[in-house]
This record gives C-alpha cells, sequence and structure tokens, in this order.
C-alpha cells in the first residue's frame, strides 16, 4: 500500500515536472514570438472577425478581411466551416502573413454540428452528466472535421425566465444542475488534452448573469445584488473554469450599471484574481463598440479602452482594438505590457491546441467526409432525445400506444416539419436529415395500424382552413397524436416572447378536437417552458419533447410505444401564466408566505396560484415509485463530518423504469435568507417493478456553503431542512443540525 502511494505519488511529481517543463518551453516560443511583432501584430492577435457564412450577427462591412489576415490584423476567425475552406484562409495565415501565424478558427456549436442532439434545455432534463459529456465529444469530432478549433459553448447562464428566448441554450434554473452541467461540457469538448483529435476548446458564455436580463428581453439591463449574482449565476462559470474551461465569453448587457463587455469586477478581480483564470476572454458579437451604446463609453475608442483595461483579451467584431488600441498605447491610456499579457494568453492556446504546430490539422476532407452525421453518433442523438422528453401527463395511462390499435391520427404543424426539429442555434445542420414524427411512425409501424396525418394549421397565423380535414380524420382514429408548439426561430437569440402560451390558433384546433372525445397525446416542441394550464387541464397526456435534433421522430416513436419508458424531469419551472415569470423553485420563503392561518395578507396573487403548473424536477414515468421516509443517520453534522441519509425506493408499476432521486436542503436561519429549497444532490436509478433499492446520500459542510452579505463564501451552523424525492415539491424530509 505504502510502495503504490509512494510510486503514484513519483508519478504525479514528474507529470507536474513534465507540464511545468512544456509550459516553459511554450512561453519561451512565446517571447521569441513577441519579439518579432510589431505592435500591430500584437493586437491583430487580439482580433476576431466573422467569416461571411452562416452570420450569427449584424454583419460587420469591411474592406477585405483576407488582406487583414495578410497584414497580421487577424488572430482568429470564426463562421467559416468546412475542411476545404478552413484550409484556405489557415493558408492566407501562415502562406501570406509576415510572421506566419495560424488562425484560431470557432463557430458556435452549440447542440451538434451536423448530428444534432436536442437543444441544451432539453438535453439538461435528462439529468444524465455522461450523456451531456458524450454528446459534447462527438459535437467536438464532428466540429474539429470541419477546421474548427473552437466552439461558443456551453452557454452557462442560470435563467428563471420563460420569455428570454435563450433560456433554450443554457441548463435550466439550478445553479448547482448547470455547474455539473458545465464541467461535463467543458470535459466533453476539450477532452484530456486539447492537442487530442477531436478536441475543440469550449468557451463558458455570457459573462455573467445574461439570464437575468429583466423582463426576458435579450440584451437587456440585469440589476441583482451581489449575493445572488454569487449564489445563483457565478457557480457554473466557476465550475468552468474549475474544469480547465480555455475561454470564456463576455456579454451584451450591463450588470448593475456596468456593462460586462466592461466589467473590471467580473473580468478581473472575480475571474483572474479570485479564481486565477489563465485562459483568455473573448467579447460578444460587437459588443465592445456596444459598450458607447450602454451609455458607458463615449465612442469606440473609449470602448476599447475601457472594455480592455477592464480584463477583455479578445475583439469580437467590434474592430475596436485593431482600430484603436495602438493610439492608446502611444497615449499611455493602455499598457504594452497589458497588450503581450492578452497576446501571451492567446498564443498559448495556440499551442495547446496544437494549432501552431500543425496549421492544418483539423482541415482534412477524408475525416470530413467520414466523421460527419457518423451512425453512432446517430444511435447517440437517438438516445439524447429519448432521455431528455419529460413525461408531464399520462391520465389512464394512455401512453405507451398499443402497437395494435387500427388507427392514429397525427395532427399539427409540427409532426412533420424537418427544419423545425433542430431547434435554434444548429445552422450547420441540414434539414433534410431530420426525422419527424410523421416519418417515423409510418416507417416503423406495422401495416395493421393506419396513420393518417392532416396538419390543420400554421405553428403561427390564423389560417383555419386546414381544421375541418384534421377534425375529420382525428374523428375516426383510435387515439390523436398532435404535435404542436413553437417553431425553431420562436426560442433562440433575439427571440424573446411576451406571450409564452402555444402561439397562434394551436390551442383554438386543439379544443375542437377535444370535442371529438377521444383520447388526446400532445407531443410539444419548444425551446421554453409554455404556460399550458387549459391543455394541462383536458388532453389526456402530454410529452415535452422540445427540439429533439436529428432523430426527433425515432425517439417519439420509441417513447410512444414504450420501447424506451420516459425518465426526464424538468431543470426549468413550467410557470401557469406568463405573469408568475420569473418562477422559480428555489425562491426565498419571504416574511408573510403562503400556508399558514392568514389567508390574505400573505405573498400571492388574487387571481392565480403561486404554485407552477409543473414543478423544477418534475416528471413522470410509464411506471410508478413510492419513496420510504428519510432515514438519517444522526441528527448531527460535525463541520467536517458526513451526515448519511437514506431512502429506500421501489418500483411499484409495471414497467421497468429510471427514477432521479433528488436530494435539497434548506438552512432555516442564516445571517442572510436562504432559499426555501436547494438542489444538492442527485441520483439516478434504474429498477425493473416491484425491484426496492436504497439509495444513500453523503451531506458535508460544503454543501450547506454559500456567499453572505458580508462577501464571505461560508456555511453556518444550525439547523437545516432536508428532503428528497421525485421533484422539487413531492419530498420526504428530515432535519438535522450543522455544529
Ligand atoms: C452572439 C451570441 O450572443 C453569442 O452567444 C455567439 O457565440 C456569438 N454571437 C457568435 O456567434
Amino acid at each position: 500500500m505504502k510502495q503504490t502511494r509512494i510510486l503514484a505519488a513519483l508519478l504525479i511529481s514528474s507529470f507536474c515536472i513534465h507540464v511545468a517543463a512544456q509550459q516553459r518551453n511554450i512561453d519561451q516560443k512565446i517571447d521569441s514570438i513577441l519579439r518579432l511583432m510589431t505592435v500591430d501584430e500584437k493586437i491583430g492577435q487580439l482580433n476576431l472577425y466573422a467569416g461571411r457564412m452562416n452570420p450569427t450577427g449584424p454583419i460587420t462591412m469591411r474592406e477585405n478581411d483576407e488582406d487583414e489576415i495578410r497584414r497580421g490584423h487577424v488572430g482568429m476567425v470564426f463562421n467559416i466551416v468546412g475542411a476545404k475552406r478552413t484550409r484556405e484562409i489557415q493558408r492566407i495565415a501562415v502562406e501570406e502573413s509576415r510572421l506566419k501565424i495560424p488562425l484560431l478558427i470557432g463557430f458556435d456549436v452549440v447542440h451538434g454540428y451536423r448530428t444534432i442532439f436536442p437543444i441544451p434545455l432539453g438535453e439538461s432534463a435528462s439529468w444524465d452528466l455522461d450523456l451531456m459529456k458524450r454528446t459534447a465529444k462527438a459535437s467536438a469530432d464532428e466540429a474539429s472535421a470541419m477546421g474548427i478549433h473552437w466552439t461558443f459553448a456551453p452557454m452557462v447562464d442560470v435563467c428563471h425566465d420563460a420569455r428570454w428566448g435563450r433560456i433554450m441554450e443554457g441548463g435550466g434554473e439550478d445553479p448547482y444542475l448547470v455547474s455539473l452541467i458545465t464541467k461535463a461540457k467543458v470535459e466533453g469538448y476539450q477532452g484530456a488534452d486539447l492537442k487530442e483529435m477531436g478536441s475543440v476548446m469550449a468557451c463558458a458564455k455570457h459573462f455573467a448573469a445574461y439570464g437575468a436580463t429583466i423582463d426576458g428581453r435579450d440584451y437587456n439591463t440585469a440589476d441583482i445584488s451581489d449575493a445572488t449574482l454569487r449564489n445563483i449565476y457565478l457557480p457554473p462559470f466557476k465550475a468552468a473554469v474549475e474544469s480547465g474551461v480555455s475561454t470564456l465569453m463576455a456579454g451584451y448587457h450591463e450588470l448593475n450599471g456596468i456593462p460586462t463587455s466592461a466589467s473590471s469586477y467580473l473580468m478581473t478581480d472575480i475571474l483572474r484574481n479570485e479564481w486565477k483564470f489563465d485562459g483568455f476572454v473573448v467579447s460578444d458579437w460587437g459588443s465592445i463598440r456596444e459598450t458607447a451604446t450602454h451609455g458607458y463609453a463615449k465612442d469606440r475608442k473609449d470602448a476599447a479602452m475601457k472594455s480592455f483595461n477592464a480584463g477583455l483579451d479578445v475583439d469580437m467584431e467590434s474592430s475596436a482594438y485593431i482600430s484603436h488600441l495602438k493610439e492608446l498605447t502611444s497615449e499611455g491610456r493602455v499598457s504594452l505590457e497589458n497588450i503581450e499579457n492578452s497576446v501571451r494568453k492567446v498564443l498559448r492556446m495556440k499551442y495547446l491546441t496544437g494549432v501552431m504546430d500543425n496549421p492544418y490539422r483539423y482541415c482534412n476532407q477524408q475525416r470530413e467526409d467520414t466523421i460527419i452525421l457518423k451512425k453512432e453518433y446517430l444511435k447517440l442523438a437517438r438516445e439524447a432525445a429519448c432521455k431528455s422528453m419529460v413525461l408531464l401527463k399520462n391520465k389512464n395511462q394512455v401512453l405507451p400506444l398499443s402497437e395494435n390499435l387500427k388507427s392514429i391520427a397525427v395532427i399539427g404543424p409540427l409532426a412533420d416539419s424537418k427544419k423545425d426539429m433542430s431547434g435554434s442555434w444548429s445552422k450547420s445542420c441540414d434539414s433534410k436529415d431530420m426525422i419527424t414524427l410523421l416519418e417515423a411512425l409510418t416507417t416503423q409501424i406495422g401495416s395493421t395500424t393506419k396513420i393518417k396525418y392532416e396538419k390543420g394549421c400554421d405553428v403561427q397565423g390564423d389560417d383555419r382552413s386546414g381544421f375541418a380535414a384534421a377534425i375529420k380524420v382525428a374523428s375516426k382514429s383510435d387515439v390523436i397524436l398532435v404535435a404542436m408548439g413553437e417553431s425553431k426561430e420562436l426560442s433562440g437569440e433575439a427571440s424573446s416572447r411576451s406571450d409564452i402560451s402555444l402561439p397562434g390558433i394551436q390551442k383554438e384546433l386543439l379544443k375542437e378536437l377535444k370535442k371529438l372525445n377521444r383520447p388526446i397525446v400532445l407531443i410539444l416542441f419548444n425551446g421554453r417552458p409554455l404556460s399550458i394550464p387549459w391543455e394541462a387541464d383536458n388532453v389526456d397526456a402530454i410529452l415535452e419533447a422540445w427540439f429533439p435534433g436529428n432523430e426527433a421522430g425515432n425517439a417519439l416513436a420509441d417513447v410512444l410505444f414504450g420501447r424506451f419508458n420516459p425518465q426526464g424531469k424538468l431543470t426549468v419551472s413550467f410557470p401557469r401564466s406568463v405573469g408568475q415569470v420569473p418562477i422559480f423553485y428555489n425562491h426565498k420563503n419571504t416574511g408573510r408566505p403562503e400556508g399558514g392561518g392568514e389567508k390574505f395578507f400573505v405573498t400571492r396573487y388574487i387571481d392565480n396560484s403561486n404554485q407552477p403548473l409543473f414543478p423544477f424536477g418534475y416528471g413522470l414515468s410509464y411506471t410508478t415509485f413510492e419513496y420510504s421516509e428519510i432515514k438519517l443517520e444522526a441528527p448531527q453534522l460535525t463541520y467536517d463530518g458526513i451526515l448519511h441519509a437514506t431512502v429506500k425506493v421501489k418500483n411499484t408499476g409495471k414497467y421497468k423504469g429510471v427514477e432521479t432521486i433528488q436530494l435539497y436542503i434548506r438552512d432555516l436561519v442564516a445571517s442572510s435568507t436562504r432559499p426555501v429549497k436547494e438542489l444538492k444532490h442527485f441520483q439516478k436509478v434504474e429498477l425493473t417493478p416491484g425491484e426496492e433499492k436504497e439509495v444513500k446520500f453523503e451531506i458535508k459542510e460544503e454543501d450547506l456553503r454559500f456567499w453572505n452579505n458580508n462577501k464571505q463564501y461560508f456555511s453556518e451552523p444550525g439547523k437545516f431542512q432536508l428532503f428528497i424525492g421525485s421533484d422539487s415539491e413531492s419530498v420526504k424530509k428530515a432535519e438535522f443540525e450543522l455544529l
């Protein structure tokens, strides 16, 4: 044993020596390059230009980007994809620029490159971290085969506001879960070593609290307390840094009066000084020049100075650094030494990714041809889509469907819409690769079941001319499958909604179908929680499918016919009405909570409940699970001890199923108030019918820490409630004390 430990220590120390030597080696090379560089060339490394393919922001008209690369005025590019095109752009940098420094090539690979996985909000509902790591790895592999070294993902913005279109890009409302997802994603994209074939640099964005923008409008202002920033919005970014993320992206929004792209509090005090982040920070598209529009900088030059001095290394599409940093150094308002430090960070990444040694490592046409849409990636996409679906309602066990049905009516604008299956942030996919619900049903279901399809209406608009045909088909079927929701453009960047119910006249059609008195299964496609109280009361089953990606139809058929038992759990609360938004399970108690003796003078709405329609953590299965009371090993937890909490979970239904068992705590009295519940742990357990398992959790003092108003991250002794259950509302309860 002792010998093994000595050997392990020797191995670790020789590894550390090796890493340190490699680092020294890279530093020396960077020193030599810096000695050769002009000031313009140095600033050029901090300049990121968008290509004209797949625009993801307002195109900036410039004379000639390629000449800028030849002059050494561009250090990296994005939105240029394909082995051939990236090879050509790289060739200009390494053959026609004076110092021949290769470019880094980026792209928003948010939930897949050509193989599209479920949107991140959907995938988060799987609570399957290993799956999320595998889909990130597969996305990186495909993207790298298209010449890409750097993805602008994961988006790790916690969000409480379903109106915000970008809620679809993140992992939901809980900081703990989003932090774990962040780690999985960073590890998946980057691999163990950036030099590994198929790894790409990750970018945690948008630093920070972009998900807190007021009234859910994109690009809007966030105004939150420091405690909320630290406890809710920063943990996923910290997790990204601790997982070795290469880059971070600042945001468009302002936070507490300062545009995040010029915030030295975020980028220097927290990121560099507290967290010791050593990668580089990139702006968002044009977000440096927009600090002037915010009213924080006088003009683009002032914006360049403020953003750079705040710690923002790389300028995406503002051309502020390349136009003004040199002048600012000669005026003494920006230090050349700081510019060199930022250049060092960029060049270091170029070495670590292997681009410096082999600029064309990812420009390989043969690899592109073999990797894109590989069979194993499509299989993974189907697994991810199945696991991300959430069964919201299943009255009288209308699901799973029997394979012996005589007729199925398939109705709705999303039943056969290839273009919508990918959801937003999927510019690199080809709609023709997507499999719709209708396609999958017609190819998979035996000839004894008739499948009749009518679209009925569009997602938006008021054309009712398709109603009659849809009603006719539905009236003759054993079950009506209705595929409704949002089209893919209704969520994502710049796609906030002030009404989050089913768009257009879809509900009207649903009401007509309801009159037929036949079982209705509503399949929802959407990039945000929808408010659907009427639907929840009136249809028989609701399956939340999000935007499932390439294998949408196949995965839906798996779930609908019970070949896959749904296991997804919501990672965001579904509101009853838009008026409840922002709504989240980890809210504070207030001085006048509901539920006591007083009915009127309490925190509530007079026209609606306080509770969401479907809470955080909620999701049904075709089977049922029963929880025992919590068994606590001791009533107290010591500062450096471990408290074990156990529950028995039994499958009391007819199907094999997977349950996600969630553990929440509440700090009852603290120096600043704490939420009524906070997720601290979870475990996924598979149980066959009748099977019971004991599930054990470990609670440590560090699980109880929080950022208090004295700007300290501490736990405080006292009483805690502990909850274990199947969602944030259906829980068993116990109590313990931290000594
Ligand atoms: C704007 C988006 O906010 C950001 O997330 C994205 O990475 C950039 N555009 C680049 O496409």
